[in-house]
């Protein structure tokens, strides 16, 4: 069966260049705040933690969380974890790494989570923001690239499972959709 590949938004190039903008500005805010604990997201988080942590030169911990959501109708998604982290949370600082903020739920819960249990800071380092499918307010402290509310595949981020391994951005675009407006670095 052939595959449809989806339409380039973010270039591989376009990628490891912000990804360099953000671990300088993680490196600057967390000089004197180390140990920093970064805890991934899994999956979908995997290959944009690798890079940028290549390139933080501040000590950090690494672990990871899983999460899944569960719809019922349109209420939206409960929010369970599916893997914890080995790592204790009391008193450390914390950096979540995460693929792409959509409504906002997974995100809302796990930084309440981890500040439930003590961290003495939550920070957010998001890859892609589609702030316009926002239905809770989380904010968020890294944000890679702000994009429009389209279905988003590679570099780690999947559609049932599938692509993960490319190494850009692309649209999923099943029927042929016309292009949405590009993206641009958020600020
Ligand atoms: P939220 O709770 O709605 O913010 O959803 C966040 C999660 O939904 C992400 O960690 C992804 O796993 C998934 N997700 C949201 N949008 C996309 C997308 O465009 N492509 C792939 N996964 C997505």
């Amino acid at each position: 069966m052939d595959r449809v590949l989806p339409r380039p938004l973010i270039s591989e190039d376009e990628l490891q260049h912000r990804i360099s903008e953000l671990a300088a500005e993680i490196d600057r805010d967390y000089r004197d705040q180390e140990p920093l604990l970064c805890i991934g997201i899994l999956k979908g988080s995997v290959f944009f933690m690798v890079d940028l942590l290549k390139r933080v030169t501040v000590p950090v911990k690494i672990d990871f969380l899983q999460t899944s959501s569960y719809r019922s109708g349109t209420t939206p998604g409960e929010i369970r974890i599916r893997k914890d982290v080995d790592i204790a949370i009391r008193g450390k600082h914390v950096l979540i790494i995460e693929d792409i903020v959509d409504t906002g739920h997974t995100l809302s819960t796990v930084l309440g989570l981890f500040r439930f249990r003590g961290a003495k800071s939550v920070k957010l380092c998001a890859l892609l923001d589609k702030h316009k499918a926002r239905e809770v307010a989380v904010n968020v402290d890294y944000s890679g690239f702000k994009i429009d509310n389209v279905f988003v595949v590679g570099y780690g981020l999947d559609l049932d499972e599938r692509y993960r391994e490319l190494p850009y951005i692309g649209v999923y675009e099943p029927d042929g959709d016309e292009p949405s407006e590009p993206s641009e670095p958020s600020e």
